[in-house]
């Protein structure tokens, strides 16, 4: 019989890279740091299982309004803004569209109905939450129609588009749905100067802007910045809501942390207008989770935490920009038949990458899924996947490419 080995066969093995973004949250859980928000919570004496008020954990729910509008303009009183907690974005979304669809006064022009513009293309579930409150209880039915958004030839902002729908269309107290950073699902934002002036056509015209914020400093790292319209709008003394999430920049998602502001002329208004958004909360939820909140309102109302919590947001920022880089380059590096510069300039986990339907469905064979639009998760890229993604991205877009008359390239079958 032969004698064991002394050593095991597999002895002289190096240990293999570690995955970064797995490691990266191995290396968060085994952390024993006393600061991170969670211990602090469970070793919170006063953290409880009762029920929260009804319009959730007013800690919460403030922090989170200063972190949207901000504390240095003082022309954006407290007093005038109604918040409360809500099931995370999405449920914001839906009771400021169950209030509006209810409370907004119509000023219409002879027959016209009220109307809710959502971009074209827009967050599919904006679709299905207008269209649940779209009778309105109030016996006054309002419409959902899209303005234009995304331009498919150049994969940018359709800004002209947007501008003249609307401005042809949209009437006095119509709501008006804007993304207030990294458009999903396109990740294309409109400029600070485009803004402006949809600001100008939102007070021109009496439209009530309606902000979606779900990525607030995951776009550009920075939350002031990724806030900068909303607090815009703001400070000229328009109204309008907001409905915010923390699902992505705190990492909350199962949690469903969130939160309903309504701007409103004056603080009487404000108090009027909260008691009927406190009622529906109780009528469809009676009150919100409390676990969620109390970890985001551990960290927002720490100083140190908030550092930390910058950091993190520039960290992942700027891997998800890094990432469209890469995978710019490489398809550069390949040739890669058609134009790719839309996936350095969009913003956001989320990049429209233009593939058709047929391409995303022929990507399916390489094990790479992603919406019907083309749309991809950068956030789903790294280091080690990224040039596989590339050479399928390549090798689909060649087997469709048709044959260019000019003897260019093509667009990618655009
Ligand atoms: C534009 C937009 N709004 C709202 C949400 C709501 O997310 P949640 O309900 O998870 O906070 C999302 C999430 O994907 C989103 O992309």
């Amino acid at each position: 019989m032969a004698p064991l080995q002394p050593e095991s066969l597999f002895s002289k093995l190096e240990t293999a890279p570690a995955d970064e973004v797995f490691a990266l949250m191995g290396d968060f859980q085994a952390d024993t740091f006393p600061e991170k928000a969670e211990q602090l919570l469970l070793d919170d004496p006063t953290f409880d299982h009762e029920y929260l008020p009804i319009p959730g954990y007013a800690p919460f729910y403030n922090l989170a309004r200063d972190l949207i509008f901000g504390t240095e303009d003082s022309s954006i009183p407290k007093d005038r803004i109604a918040s409360l907690q809500t099931i995370s974005g999405t449920g914001a979304n839906h009771i400021g569209a169950r209030f509006l669809a209810d409370h907004l006064p119509h000023l219409p022009t002879a027959g016209a109905k009220r109307t809710i513009w959502i971009s074209d293309p827009t967050w599919a579930n904006h679709h299905l939450i207008w269209n649940l409150v779209s009778s309105g209880s109030s016996g006054n039915p309002i419409e959902l129609k899209t303005y234009a958004y995304y331009h498919e030839p150049t994969r940018s902002l359709n800004f002209d588009g947007m501008m003249k729908d609307l401005e042809a269309n949209a009437t006095t107290g119509d709501v008006i749905l804007l993304h207030a950073c990294a458009h999903n699902p396109t990740g294309i934002d409109p400029t600070r100067s485009q803004w402006l002036q949809i600001a100008d056509l939102c007070e021109r015209k009496g439209l009530f802007p309606f902000f979606d914020s779900a990525y607030q400093g995951f776009a550009s790292g920075d939350l002031d910045n990724d806030a900068w319209p909303i607090r815009e709008f703001a400070k000229r003394g328009m109204e309008l809501c907001v409905a915010q999430s923390f699902s992505k920049n705190l990492g909350l998602y199962g949690q469903r942390a969130g939160a309903f502001h309504l701007l409103c002329r004056n603080a009487e208004v404000t108090a009027r207008a909260r008691s009927q958004v406190v009622e529906l909360q109780r009528g469809e939820i009676s009150t919100p989770p409390s676990y969620g909140p109390r970890i985001a309102a551990k960290i927002l109302s720490d100083p140190a935490l908030v550092e930390m919590w910058k950091e993190d947001l520039v960290t992942m920022s700027s891997r998800i920009k890094s990432m469209r880089r890469a995978l710019y380059d490489e398809l550069q590096k390949l040739q890669t038949p058609g134009t790719w510069e839309h996936i350095i300039n969009q913003i956001g986990m989320f990049s429209y990458t233009g593939l058709t339907k047929e391409q995303v469905g022929l990507l399916r064979e390489y094990h790479i899924y992603m919406l019907d639009s083309g749309r991809i998760s950068i956030a789903g890229l790294n280091t080690s996947n990224l040039k596989y993604v590339a050479d399928a991205i390549d090798a689909v877009v060649r087997k469709t490419a048709k044959p260019a008359s000019n003897g260019s390239n093509g667009s990618n079958g655009h």
